[in-house]
């Protein structure tokens, strides 16, 4: 299995330079099996208003964004996870789709939404999905999610072999030092793409991540400069929980004492 990502700074506000510039970076990557892509693809991230994202949002149902990572997934035989700007209704959603051979494999709905993104974005309402591909099982996060370990658990627990997070982090760093753990603690790959570059205010700080089940750093990428890092990885390691002869990961857990979780 060979997984990794693209680093680099999506056009704001611009979907055609947009689609050059990820196309340009595509054409350099190496055969792989599953891309994954920073959070909001499609359109940039910080925007000046509510009605500026909605301009550069798409419907999955027919989205050109989607078309061409369909294109292109069809001639390297390939899946790719990106961020999207996700149009459904009269509601903005900051999702990452899944998209494969065929098209769009399914999306997943930012849950936890940071800084001004409360102003633009609904939070998520389409749960914790995980797809089963013929590449393996894999699940979807963005960005500012990082922080809150239940989802990273809970994507471990339906059977996640990799947990590919699409990210625009602009903290100094503290979500690639916690990248690795929760890799650790779910015993599962993680590769999280980050963006760089900076809109306005914001300057997004790369370090784009491949973490596998012990929490190793396969790769990090340096914070300001584009890359392209692709690792061969085994999901046999992911779905193996024991952690000794007479711990396991799963069967150990005590869920009926974690009932606090729900109240608290
Ligand atoms: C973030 O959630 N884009 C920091």
């Amino acid at each position: 299995m060979k997984a990794g990502f693209l680093q680099y700074s999506p056009v704001f506000c611009d979907p055609e330079k947009n689609l050059l510039k990820l196309s340009e970076m595509l054409d350099k990557a190496p055969d792989s099996d599953l891309l994954v892509l920073p959070e909001l693809c499609n359109s940039g991230y910080n925007f000046e208003s509510r009605e500026q994202a909605m301009a550069f949002s798409e419907n999955l149902n027919d989205s050109k964004f989607i078309d061409f990572l369909q294109g292109y997934c069809q001639k390297r035989n390939t899946w790719i996870a990106s961020g999207i700007n996700e149009r459904s209704g009269d509601s903005l959603f900051n999702s990452a789709i899944l998209v494969g051979p065929a098209g769009l494999v399914g999306k997943y709905q930012k849950i936890h939404l940071f800084l001004n993104e409360k102003d633009i974005f609904s939070p998520g309402n389409a749960g914790l999905p995980v797809f089963d591909t013929p590449k393996g099982k894999i699940g979807l996060l963005v960005c500012f999610d990082w922080i809150f370990p239940e989802v990273w658990r809970i994507l471990a627990l339906k059977g996640a072999d990799v947990i590919c997070h699409c990210s625009n982090l602009v903290l100094p760093g503290f979500a690639q030092r916690s990248v690795p753990v929760h890799a650790l603690l779910n015993h599962v790959y993680v590769i999280t793409a980050n963006r760089i570059g900076t809109e306005k205010d914001l300057t997004f700080t790369g370090m784009s991540t491949i973490a596998d089940p012990s929490g190793n750093v396969i790769c990090q990428s340096p914070p300001e400069n584009e890359d392209i890092a692709v690792f061969d990885l085994d999901f046999a390691l992911a779905r193996n929980k024991q952690i000794t002869p007479r711990n396991n990961l799963f069967v150990d857990r005590r869920p009926e004492l974690y009932k606090d979780l729900l109240t608290l």
